[in-house]
C-alpha cells in the first residue's frame, strides 16, 4: 500500500475523506439600465478564481458562480455557472447552497440596480437624467439565514475604513463563520490587483493576518484555514 503522501496533492483530501463540496462566487455583477448600459464595479474576479483554483488543488469539489470577467476559469471545476446580474447570481447560488458543505461569497455584488429597465436604448435629452436605484438582494445574508449547522459560510468585507469593526458587524449580521476583511483604499491590493492582504476573522474569535502576497497565496491560506 503506497504512502498517502505519494499521491498528488489534489487526491490527498479525497483519500483522507476530507474533501468537501464548496461553492465560490467571483467577479462583479452588472445591473442593466437599457440594452447597452449597465451599472457595475471594478472587480476582475481574480480573488474568487484564485480561491476556486486553490480549493481544486486541495482536492475539493468546486462550483464557481461568476459574474462577467475576462479571466479564464480554472481547470478541474465540478461546475462553472456564468451569471450577469445580482438577481441571476442570487438564483444560481441559493439553488446550489443546500447541497454544499461550504460557500465563500467573494463576488462584488451590486447593492443597487436601476429601478426601471428600458428595453429600448435611452435617448439623451437636454435635461439632466436622474436615475432611481433599488436595492438588490443581499445574497450572503440570504445564505446565512438558510445555513445549517454543518455548513461553513464565509464572506468578504471590502472596506476603506474601520476595517475590523465593519467586518465583524457583517460577520454577525449575515450569520457567517468567517469573514475576510479587505482594505480597498490602497491601489496595490483588493479590487483589480494581483496581490492582496486580508485579515480573516472567525465567528469563534480567531484572527488570522494574511500579509501582502499574490492572490493565489492568500487564497491557499484562506482555503486551508476555513476548511481544515
Ligand atoms: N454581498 C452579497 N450580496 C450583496 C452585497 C454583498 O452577497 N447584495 C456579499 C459579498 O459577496 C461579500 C459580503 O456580502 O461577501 C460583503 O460585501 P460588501 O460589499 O463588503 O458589503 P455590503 O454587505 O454590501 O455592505 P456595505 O456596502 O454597506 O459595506
Amino acid at each position: 500500500m503506497p504512502q498517502i503522501t505519494a499521491y498528488p496533492a489534489q487526491y490527498i483530501a479525497v483519500l483522507r475523506g476530507t474533501s468537501v463540496k464548496i461553492l465560490i462566487t467571483a467577479g462583479p455583477t452588472r445591473e442593466a439600465l437599457d440594452p447597452v448600459r449597465f451599472l457595475s464595479n471594478r472587480s476582475t474576479g481574480k480573488m474568487g478564481y484564485a480561491l476556486a483554483e486553490a480549493a481544486i488543488e486541495a482536492g475539493h469539489t468546486v462550483s464557481l458562480v461568476s459574474g462577467p470577467v475576462v479571466i479564464t476559469a480554472p481547470e478541474g471545476l465540478a461546475e462553472f455557472v456564468p451569471v450577469i446580474s445580482a438577481a441571476d447570481m442570487a438564483e444560481a447560488v441559493k439553488k446550489r447552497f443546500p447541497d454544499m458543505d461550504a460557500a465563500i461569497m467573494c463576488a462584488a455584488v451590486a447593492d443597487y440596480r436601476p429601478a426601471e429597465f428600458s428595453p429600448l436604448k435611452l435617448k439623451k435629452k437636454d435635461d439632466d437624467l436622474i436615475l432611481r436605484l433599488e436595492r438588490t438582494e443581499d445574497i450572503l445574508k440570504s445564505l446565512g439565514a438558510m445555513k445549517k449547522s454543518n455548513q461553513i459560510l464565509a464572506g468578504f468585507a471590502a472596506e476603506t475604513d474601520h476595517l475590523k469593526e465593519n467586518a465583524l458587524a457583517k460577520l454577525e449580521k449575515k450569520n457567517l463563520d468567517w469573514i475576510a476583511a479587505n482594505d480597498v483604499s490602497a491601489s496595490d491590493r483588493g479590487f483589480a490587483s494581483s496581490s492582496n492582504a486580508v485579515t480573516l476573522f472567525g465567528r469563534n474569535g480567531a484572527v488570522h493576518q494574511l500579509d501582502y502576497a499574490p492572490k493565489k497565496e492568500i487564497a491557499e491560506e484562506i482555503i486551508r484555514i476555513i476548511l481544515d
